[in-house]
């Protein structure tokens, strides 16, 4: 394998297929996207109103090549140019992982050029740095996606501490789970979005579950939902929307400017598919802006999966850790590597 110094110059392609989207990207120094291309599979699971793991490997094992092939095209590099492979390793779906894994080993080997092996829910943490590079540590990082609801606090690059998390259901699956529930179709986060924007979410007051310390409850919201429907079958699914995200955005934007203050963090910044909820984005600016501290919000285009966050925080594992080698599996309970205290 080529020995390998990382720099502003080692570009890396990042491949992504931990759930449903095949994804490829060219990063430059871990900053500099310089393609990133994102095939979604929503359509294929659309019918089953959720994400079906066979149909999802065979998918990216079709879409895989032609993605890279596009994401090297669209770079306007040569191969030759790619210094490293960045795969996601888990956590994921074991087939869908293992489709992403096994290409990017053999693009590694027939390329001769390092291997590395980038943790998901890292990447998501990435999403955010990619995009501005100058923002200052310590950041509060709210990772909201479809199976995650975490509040992090990024120290340095690589130290992570848990400040706050689920204990029940994610924010993504609760809005999947309501949206399915009022027939608003897959993936329900957008819907919801969509529809509440025609709604009053002060129509009904749905409760605030505040579990101690950092930590969120969404279950008990989903479920208040659905009794409330059934106690009103004449309600507007607008306004049932619309009151539903204030709630959960309400309990996620108060914990994370209180996880800001105790750290006496610079700042907060989103990650995760729920991050691109334009309530959210526009509540959590105002409390960042009322606080006096940063708030960043990644494009939607990067808050959601994408290889660009995996080229980039491979950089930065390669250049702390170097290569992974190649007998690593694919890890599907992969969890955030975090600081002893
Ligand atoms: O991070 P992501 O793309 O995949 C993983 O789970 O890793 O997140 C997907 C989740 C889904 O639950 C989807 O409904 C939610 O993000 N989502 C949204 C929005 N766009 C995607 N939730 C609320 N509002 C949105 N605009
Ligand atoms: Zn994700």
């Amino acid at each position: 394998m080529r020995e390998l110094t990382v720099g502003p110059d080692t570009v890396v392609l990042g491949i992504e297929t931990s759930c449903d989207e095949t994804a490829a990207a060219i990063v430059m120094g871990g900053t500099d996207i310089v393609s990133s291309v994102v095939s979604s599979q929503i359509d294929l699971h659309a019918e089953f109103g959720g994400v079906v793991p066979e149909i999802a490997s065979r998918a990216h094992l079709e879409m895989l090549n032609p993605v890279v092939a596009r994401a090297i095209v669209e770079a306007g590099v040569d191969e030759s140019r790619i210094d490293a492979i960045a795969c996601t390793i888990g956590p994921g779906l074991i087939g869908a992982l293992l489709v992403g894994v096994s290409g990017a080993k053999a693009y590694s080997l027939a390329w001769d050029v390092p291997f590395v092996g980038v943790n998901h829910l890292e990447a998501h943490l990435y999403s955010a740095l990619l995009e501005d590079p100058s923002l200052e540590l310590p950041l509060v990082v709210l990772l909201v996606s479809g199976g995650h609801t975490m509040l992090v606090e990024m120290r340095d690059h690589g130290a992570y501490r848990l400040l706050g998390q689920t204990i029940d259901d994610a924010a993504g699956e609760a809005f999947d789970k309501v949206a399915r529930f009022l027939g608003l179709g897959y993936p329900g986060g957008p819907a919801i979005d969509a529809v509440a924007l025609h709604g009053d979410p002060e129509a009904i007051r749905f409760p605030r579950a505040v579990p101690e310390g950092l930590d969120f409850s969404f279950s008990g919201l989903k479920t208040a939902v659905v009794n409330y429907v059934r106690a009103h079958p004449d309600v507007s699914s607008a306004d049932v929307a619309a009151s539903f995200q204030a709630a959960v955005v309400d309990v996620l934007v108060t914990k994370a400017r209180r996880a800001a203050r105790e750290i006496g963090a610079t700042g907060i910044a989103l990650g995760g598919g729920v991050a691109a909820n334009s309530l959210l984005r526009e509540e959590l600016l105002g409390a960042c802006a009322e606080d006096g501290i940063r708030g960043f919000l990644p494009s939607r285009a990067m808050c959601t999966d994408n290889a660009a966050m995996i080229a980039s925080c491979g950089w930065y594992r390669l250049r702390s850790d170097g290569a992974t080698p190649l007998d690593v599996g694919a890890l599907p309970n992969l969890r955030l590597p975090l600081l002893a205290s």
